[in-house]
C-alpha cells in the first residue's frame, strides 16, 4: 500500500483498542524472566559453548605477534579466532570499524579475538593467557584540536545560508554568541550486545540483540561474504538499544566465526566494560549558537555551528538539525562540521543530532530571554513558526509547540518562578525552575507485515520488526486486533525474525508509527480476502465482535479461515507527503531543581513533559517512553560523560561505576501530558513517534533550572558540582 495523500477516516479511527492505555502483552514474560532474550535461547541452543571477546589494548597502530600456545592449551579451550584465520572478512555497510581487527588496529577495544571454550569461565580464563605485542602509533583523539581541520560532510549536511546572517547579527540590538559542549555518551542498555550461532551447514542462525533485523543480516552476510538468503537473524526481545543496537557488533560477527571454527554453537555476550569503546556511542560536540533578536523578542538572525568527531569513513553528529526548524528568524547560517578522531566508532544514540543540538540551543534561547529581560516561555512563544522557515512554502503537518508551552506553564505552575535568579531559598537547597522546548523530526520507513486469520478465529502478524522495550508487541497487537474487529487477547503477534517481512525496525523513533502502518496495510488485504470469501462486498463489510457484517448479515470472521488458514503480506510505502509537509514533533520540558549551597550537589526536584506528537496508540506504552527519556535527560544533564583517556585514546570510565546513569534515587516526580492529536500525514495510524522526542530538550530544562536556582551559567555538560562549587554564594 503506498500512501502518497493525506489519511481520511479509516478502522483505525474508532478507536476501541488503539489509544487505549493497555497493558504489555510481553509483560508477563518479562515479569517472569521467561522471555528468551538473545543469551538465553537455551531452548534453542541447548549446546552452546562460550566465546570470549579479546579487546585491543591500544587505540591505533598493529599488531606485531599474538601468542596463543599457551591459551590454546588452557582447559575447555575448543578454538581461537583471529583476523589471522578467520578467513577474509569485509566492513559491513553500518560499521565504520571492522568488527574483527588485526593486524591493523582502528580503535581501543576494537575486537582482535574470540577465545571458545566449554565453560564461560574457561573462556574467560583462556583469554587473559592470549599474549599480544602491539606497535602503538599515535593518533587525533582530543576534539578540540581536531576540530581545526574539521570538514563539511554534505551529504549529512550541506551548510545553510537564509538571507544574511552576518548583517542581520552585526546589526540586531540584542546579542548572544556563546559556545556549548557536549560529551561523549555511552548508550548504556541494561542488556549488554549478546548473539548466541549456529551454523546448519552453509546457513547460519543468529539469535541476537538487535534493533534493525534487515539491516543485521545484510550486514553479517557482507562481513562474512555469505550470501544473504544464509543469515537468519532472531531477536524476539531486547534490553534497550537506544541506537546501540541499529547496527550488529562483534559479539554476532565472532559468534558465527567461533561457531564455524568449533563446529558447534557459540554464545558471546560483551562483558560491561568493553561495551564503551567496542562498541558505538554518541560523540562529543562543541557547538557556537549566535541569536540576534529585536528589543520586542523577535529573532532577526540566528546562527549554529557545530563540530563533532569520528573514525575515518565515519560521520556527524547533527546537532544543528533541530535549529533549521525549531524558530523562526529571517537571517540563518547552518554549518555542521566533521573531524577525525581515532576514538571508538561514533554513531547514533538516541534522538541522534537533536538530543545534543538542543542541549546547546535550548540554553542559549534561555541565555537570550535573560538578556531580552523576556520570560523564556514568552520568548519562544514569540519566534513560532507555523511553516520551514527555510522553505516558507512548505508547512508543518502539524505543530503544536505553543499549545505545549502554554499547558506545560499552566500546569507546572511557572507563573510562581522568581525570575531573578539565585533568590530562592528552601533550607540549605538553592530552589530554581527551568524550561526548554523539544522537538526531533518525525521519520517514517517502509514496513511489511504477514497477517494470518486461523479456523479459531485468531489472527497472527509476523513481521520482522523489533520490541527493543517499547511496546511495539503491544501496539502491533492493537492495530491488528482494530483492524480484524477483534479483542487483543485474540492476537498473536510474532517479531524480530528475519523470516518475517521486512518492517521499519527500531530506530529513529519511526518504529512505532511505519511499524503499525505496515500492519495496518496487511490488515486492509486480509479483510478484503476475508469479505470475498464470505461472499461480501469488501467495501461495505464491517468487521467488529469476531464478526464480519453488511447490511444485517452477519458471519464469525472465524468462518473465513474453515477450509484453512487465510494468510496474506503487504507493507506500507510511503510518499513524498514528507517532502511537502514538514513532520515533527514536539515538546515543553519543565524542570524544578535544587542546588545544594554548600556542595554544589543539583537534585531534581519535579519534572513535566508535553507532548504533541500525532495520535498516540497507547499512552501506558507512550508515557513509560516518555518517563525514560526524562530520566536519561537527567543523566545527560548531571553525569554522564564519557572521560576520554587524550594521550592514549580510549574512554577511562567504561561500566557503570564509572559512567553513571540516573538511578532511582535521582528521579523525582514525573508527569506526561500528551496533546490531543491525530495528523493525517504521517500514515493512516495518523501516529508519530515519541521515543526520541522525550529526550530532547530535557538537559537544557535542567541546566536552565539550575541558572535560575544559582544565578550561575554552566555551557559545558554535564553539570557536575565541579563547575558549581567555585561560583555558589557564601553559606548564608
Ligand atoms: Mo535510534 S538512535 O535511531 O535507535
Amino acid at each position: 500500500m503506498k500512501f502518497d495523500t493525506p489519511a481520511t477516516r479509516n478502522p483505525i479511527d474508532q478507536l476501541k483498542v488503539v489509544g487505549k492505555p493497555l497493558d504489555r502483552i510481553d509483560g508477563p514474560l518479562k515479569t517472569t524472566g521467561t522471555a528468551p532474550y538473545a543469551y538465553e535461547q537455551h531452548e534453542a541452543v541447548p549446546n552452546a559453548a562460550y566465546g570470549h571477546v579479546i579487546g585491543a589494548g591500544i587505540a591505533k597502530g598493529s599488531i606485531m605477534s599474538m601468542d596463543l600456545d599457551a591459551a590454546r592449551k588452557a582447559p575447555g579451550v575448543l578454538a581461537i579466532v583471529t583476523a589471522a584465520n578467520a578467513g577474509k572478512l569485509t566492513k559491513g555497510d553500518f560499521n565504520t570499524a571492522k568488527l574483527l581487527g588485526g593486524p591493523a588496529i582502528q580503535h581501543y577495544h576494537q575486537a582482535v579475538a574470540l577465545v571458545v571454550a566449554e565453560t564461560f569461565e574457561q573462556a574467560r580464563a583462556a583469554a587473559g593467557l592470549v599474549r599480544i605485542r602491539y606497535d602503538r602509533t599515535g593518533g587525533a583523539f582530543d576534539l578540540t584540536e581536531a576540530k581545526k581541520s574539521a570538514v563539511i560532510s554534505e551529504r549529512e549536511q550541506p551548510d545553510i545560508a537564509v538571507g544574511d546572517f552576518a548583517g542581520a547579527f552585526a546589526s540586531a540590538p540584542v546579542q548572544l554568541d556563546a559556545t556549548y559542549t557536549t560529551p561523549d555518551q555511552s548508550h548504556a542498555m541494561m542488556e549488554p550486545h549478546a548473539s548466541i550461532a549456529a551454523w546448519d551447514g552453509d546457513k547460519l542462525t543468529l539469535w541476537t540483540s538487535n534493533q534493525m533485523i534487515a539491516w543485521g543480516r545484510g550486514d553479517v552476510a557482507k562481513t562474512l561474504g555469505i550470501p544473504k538468503e544464509n543469515v537468519r537473524l532472531v531477536s524476539p526481545f531486547i534490553g534497550g538499544g537506544f541506537g546501540g543496537k541499529l547496527f550488529v557488533r562483534s559479539d554476532a560477527a565472532l559468534a558465527a566465526l567461533g561457531a564455524r571454527a568449533a563446529g558447534r554453537p557459540v554464545k558471546v555476550a560483551l562483558p560491561r566494560p568493553l561495551i564503551a569503546n567496542n562498541t558505538t556511542h554518541r560523540p562529543a560536540t562543541i557547538q557556537r549558537i549566535r541569536i540576534g533578536a529585536a528589543k520586542d523578542g523577535t529573532i532577526t538572525a540566528i546562527g549554529h555551528e557545530s563540530w563533532s568527531g569520528d573514525l575515518p569513513g565515519g560521520g556527524l553528529e547533527n546537532a544543528v538539525q533541530q535549529t533549521r526548524l525549531l524558530y523562526a528568524g529571517a537571517n540563518r547560517m547552518i554549518r555542521a562540521r566533521l573531524a577525525t578522531l581515532d576514538l571508538p566508532e561514533a554513531n547514533a544514540m538516541r534522538a541522534p543530532g537533536e538530543a545534543p543540538g538542543l542541549m546547546a540551543l535550548e540554553i542559549a534561547m534561555d541565555e537570550m530571554a535573560d538578556k531580552l529581560g523576556m520570560d523564556p516561555v514568552e520568548f519562544r512563544i514569540r519566534n513560532d513558526t507555523q511553516v520551514d522557515p527555510e522553505k516558507p512554502e512548505r508547512p508543518f503537518s502539524q505543530r503544536q509547540l505553543v499549545q505545549c508551552l502554554r499547558t506545560g506553564a499552566e500546569r507546572f505552575g511557572w507563573s510562581k518562578r522568581n525570575a531573578k535568579h539565585g533568590s530562592v531559598r528552601d533550607g540549605r537547597w538553592l530552589v530554581g525552575m527551568g524550561m526548554a522546548a523539544g522537538f526531533r523530526n518525525n521519520l517514517t520507513m517502509k514496513s511489511g507485515a504477514r497477517v494470518r486469520l486461523g479456523a479459531d478465529g485468531k489472527v497472527t502478524v509476523e513481521t520482522d520488526m523489533t520490541d527493543i522495550g517499547t511496546g511495539t508487541y503491544t501496539i502491533i497487537g492493537q492495530t491488528a486486533a482494530e483492524m480484524m474487529g477483534v479483542p487483543l487477547d485474540k492476537v498473536v503477534v510474532r517479531l524480530g525474525d528475519s523470516d518475517f517481512p521486512v518492517a521499519a525496525g527500531s530506530g529513529g523513533q519511526w518504529g512505532a508509527n511505519s511499524s503499525t502502518a505496515g500492519v495496518y496495510a496487511a490488515c486492509m488485504k486480509l479483510r478484503q480476502v476475508v469479505a470475498a470469501k464470505l461472499g461480501f462486498d469488501p467495501e461495505k463489510a464491517a468487521f467488529a465482535d469476531g464478526k464480519v457484517s453488511v447490511d444485517g448479515r452477519s458471519v464469525s470472521l472465524a468462518k473465513a479461515a474453515e477450509s484453512g488458514e487465510v494468510v496474506v503480506e503487504d507493507s506500507i510505502e510511503f510518499g513524498d507527503l514528507a517532502k511537502k509537509f514538514q513532520q515533527s514533533t514536539f515538546a515543553a520540558h519543565f524542570v524544578e531543581v535544587g542546588v545544594d549551597i554548600a556542595t554544589g550537589e543539583s537534585r531534581i526536584r519535579r519534572m513535566l513533559a508535553v507532548c504533541a506528537a500525532g495520535r498516540i496508540l497507547n499512552p501506558k506504552q507512550a508515557r513509560s517512553q516518555v518517563i525514560g527519556a526524562m530520566t536519561m535527560g537527567i543523566g545527560g544533564a548531571l553525569s554522564e560523560e564519557l572521560a576520554v583517556d587524550k594521550r592514549l585514546g580510549f574512554f577511562v570510565n567504561h561500566d557503570l561505576a564509572g559512567y553513571e546513569v540516573a538511578v532511582h534515587a535521582d528521579v523525582p516526580h514525573q508527569e506526561v501530558i500528551f496533546l490531543d492529536e491525530a495528523d493525517d500525514k504521517s500514515s493512516p495510524m495518523k501516529a508519530k513517534g515519541v521515543g526520541e522526542l522525550g529526550l530532547c530538550g530535557v538537559s537544557a530544562a535542567i541546566a536552565n533550572a539550575i541558572h535560575n536556582a544559582t544565578g550561575i551559567r554552566v555551557r559545558e555538560y554535564p553539570i557536575t558540582l565541579d563547575k558549581l562549587l567555585p561560583h555558589l554564594p557564601e553559606m548564608g
